[in-house]
């Protein structure tokens, strides 16, 4: 892994002679544009998506929303991101919870769902330059009319994928620069070329096509054979390449991007595992973006990947957030270079580990970005790395051609350190001379410099955000104030189905704001869904617990909904979620069970309930035994309770039907 960078400027006998002289001397590296440049950079990007990792986000309180969305895009300041993807909401479980789509049922178009639209504005008010990309993790049922897979009717799913870049620029006045085909799945072929030819007819032939958001393969060998598919496909996009690419990837002679990577906790760890891709996916892959999943940790961290975003922001009750060191890592590179500039060809690794980049505008301006993570800072949570060892050492950098006359270079600098002791974050050192164009370094490991002719870079502050606190014990929605930003109330976790507002004006009562899960046929998946629905809610430490909730089923005969307490778990497992679930069916039964597959039942009989008529559910859960209350009188009682110990809150329908909420509270401890 620790090639020589002395192949790129000193004679082999002139590496032997220095090999002798020893370990104080400083190895040579020369910058240099004399051979041509190397591939245009893209861009460093976040994804949102993939899913539902910026859920919480959305009802933070203000400042402490915006200073978050500073962290992340404002130029000069943080992150300062060039790239924005996010996901195409397929009403599907992708990841961390489900997305609404834009077209929940054939009939049906709406570009007001989900928090997508919003997070787009808000980076675009931001950096105006932002590059916006859109991809699917899954599609509504009717895409797939009945089967789980959206390439037999290629022409809807294009139709489908389309009317959301339009609707984007329709009604918010987005231009979506690049769209993808389903991630992490198969593509076709057919649909792409269809994809591009609906694009085109629809007038949107500036919006580039990413394929496949998997591996390098088979799309690359697809490409060479096949130059109709070669001539659509704009960009290469692989998943957690581990900072490599493949042959037929690179003779097909398109852009290469890791267009989704990272995916590591964000502690120190995470941090050097971010740094190291950022160079060694141009250097020893050749890719020009890398994108980070995720964007920001604004979801429950119990649910799968928890803290797996560049800063984490999952207490909107609080206000609380925690700038993460992947934060400071992004701004060495984003905030001196721009999508546009160049690789320097004079790119490679250290003698004694780490690696080194340079990038120039074109017009004079050269960021040099220097890293060197060791094995401990830098292990990625995919694909698992070899080991390999990096130690102190000394560089000299020589810049050539129209920069040797360079005299001083600005210089950035971050430590990374578990222990926090000698941590150093984004700090701006003195400027350096240049000595006949040199300069040389002290390299210490687990280090990121950036010495650049910009004189632009800013480590913005805010002051600090309130206290951690855990989710309120006592909490109650209504649903009647709404936030007319968004579709979804406040800290409800969809993960499977989806929750939306709902207004019946027609109500004669107390119901005309409630909550309605409105995915009614079972979506062309991304994982394992539930064949129910669910959303959860509150502290996954709370154990004992009162639940009530107002529940209205929409489908006779068949229907059914819970309320549940102690849900052990979401993404894509919820399908195995254990807790107490407590159901009402409109045949007339209840049950009590450990599971929401109901196939642990604790307790069943009849309650009365029918369709089309408002009821409330209690669930009262303390210690080893629960007990269930239907419209406030005791309907099963002191219930020996097994399974999960703690857990949220939830509520949820028993298939993929139509169905209401209203006036949710809990009280736990
Ligand atoms: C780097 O150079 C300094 C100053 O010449 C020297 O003291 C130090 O030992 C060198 N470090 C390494 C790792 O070679
Ligand atoms: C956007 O890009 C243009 C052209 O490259 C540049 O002049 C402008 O300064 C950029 N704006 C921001 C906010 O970065
Ligand atoms: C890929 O990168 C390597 C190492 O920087 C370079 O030698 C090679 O020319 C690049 N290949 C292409 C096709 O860009
Ligand atoms: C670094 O990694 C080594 C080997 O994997 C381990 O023994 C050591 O404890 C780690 N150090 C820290 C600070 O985590
Ligand atoms: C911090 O840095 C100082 C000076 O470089 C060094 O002596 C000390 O051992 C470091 N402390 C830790 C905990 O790494
Ligand atoms: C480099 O970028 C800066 C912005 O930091 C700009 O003002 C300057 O003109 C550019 N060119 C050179 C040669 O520094
Ligand atoms: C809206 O309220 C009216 C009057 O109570 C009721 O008949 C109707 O079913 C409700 N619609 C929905 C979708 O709940
Ligand atoms: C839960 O309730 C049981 C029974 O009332 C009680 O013994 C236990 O201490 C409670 N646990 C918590 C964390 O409040
Ligand atoms: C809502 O629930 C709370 C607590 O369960 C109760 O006090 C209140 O009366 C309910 N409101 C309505 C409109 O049902």
């Amino acid at each position: 892994m620790a090639v020589s960078a002395r192949r790129f400027l000193a004679p082999p006998v002139l590496g032997l002679l220095l090999l002798l002289i020893g370990s104080g001397r400083a190895a040579d590296y020369m910058l240099d544009v004399r051979d041509g440049l190397g591939r245009e950079f893209d861009g460093i990007g976040g994804l949102s998506g993939g899913g539902a990792t910026s859920r919480l986000l959305v009802n933070y309180p203000e400042p402490y929303r915006t200073q978050i969305l500073d962290y992340l895009f404002k130029p000069n300041f943080g992150a300062s991101l060039h790239i924005l993807k996010v996901e195409i909401g397929g009403d599907a479980q992708s990841t961390d919870g489900t997305e609404p789509s834009h077209m929940h049922y054939e009939d049906d178009e709406n570009y007001f769902r989900g928090y997508e639209w919003w997070l787009m504005k808000e980076a675009k008010k931001r950096n105006p330059n932002i590059t916006l990309i859109g991809l699917p993790w899954a599609f509504p049922g009717w895409i797939g009319r009945g089967e789980a897979w959206p390439y037999d009717f290629p022409d809807i799913t294009a139709y489908y994928v389309v009317s959301w870049i339009i609707g984007a620029k329709q009604y918010h006045d987005l231009d979506i620069d690049y769209v993808g085909i389903w991630n992490e799945r198969s593509f076709d072929s057919k649909y792409i070329k269809l994809l591009r030819y609906t694009l085109d007819k629809a007038g949107l032939d500036r919006v580039k096509i990413i394929a496949s958001d998997n591996l390098w393969q088979p799309i690359s060998m697809f490409m060479l054979l096949d130059s109709e598919l070669h001539r659509v496909i704009d960009v290469i996009g692989a998943h957690y390449p581990g900072t490599h690419t493949v042959e037929e990837a690179l003779k097909t002679g398109k852009k290469l991007w890791s267009s989704e990577d990272y995916s590591t906790f964000n502690d120190e760890v995470g941090g050097g595992c971010w740094a190291r891709i950022l160079n060694q996916n141009y250097v020893n892959g050749n890719m020009t973006s890398t994108i980070s999943w995720n964007l920001v940790a604004s979801y429950y961290e119990e649910l799968p990947f928890g803290r797996d975003g560049l800063m984490t922001a999952k207490e909107p009750w609080s206000g609380h957030y925690v700038v993460e060191s992947p934060i400071w890592i992004t701004a060495h590179t984003t905030q001196f270079t721009q999508p546009g500039w160049h690789y320097l060809r004079t790119v490679g690794h250290l003698e004694k580990g780490g690696s080194y980049v340079a990038l120039t505008d074109g017009q004079g301006n050269l960021t040099i970005i220097i890293e060197t993570m060791s094995h401990n800072h830098s292990k990625c949570i995919r694909p698992p790395l070899p080991d390999f060892t990096v130690s102190p050492q000394n560089a000299t950098f020589y810049v050539k051609g129209p920069f040797s006359k360079l005299s001083t270079l600005q210089v950035w600098y971050s430590k990374l350190d578990f222990k926090h002791a000698n941590r150093t974050l984004f700090r701006q050192l003195a400027p350096l001379k240049l000595t006949g164009g040199a300069f040389s370094l002290e390299l210490d490991v687990d280090e990121i410099y950036t010495v650049t002719t910009v004189t632009t870079g800013q480590k913005g502050f805010y002051p600090e955000p309130p206290k951690s606190q855990p989710f309120p014990s006592r909490y109650q929605d209504d649903f009647n104030v709404r936030n007319p930003l968004f579709s979804e109330a406040p800290n409800f976790a969809d993960q499977s189905g989806v929750y939306e507002y709902f207004t019946n004006t027609s109500d004669p009562g107390e119901h005309v704001f409630t909550l309605r899960q409105v995915v009614t046929q079972r979506p062309v998946t991304w994982v394992l869904d539930a064949d129910q629905t669910i959303s959860v809610i509150g502290s996954y430490s709370w154990t004992n617990m009162t639940v009530t909730c107002d529940i209205y089923i929409e489908t006779p005969e068949t229907g059914g909904v819970f309320v549940a307490g102690r849900v052990d778990r979401g993404g894509s497992p919820t399908r195995g979620a254990k807790g107490l679930f407590f159901w009402v069916f409109a045949d007339g039964t209840y049950s009590v069970t450990v599971d929401l597959m109901r196939k642990i039942v604790l307790k069943k009989g009849l309650a009365g309930v029918r369709a089309h008529e408002w009821h409330t559910l209690t669930l009262h859960i303390y210690g080893h035994f629960a007990s269930g209350l239907l419209n406030g009188y005791p309907l099963w009682k002191d219930v020996f309770t097994v399974g999960s110990r703690n857990g949220w809150a939830a509520i949820g329908t028993s298939s993929f039907e139509l169905a209401q909420f209203d006036n949710f509270s809990v009280e736990a401890s």
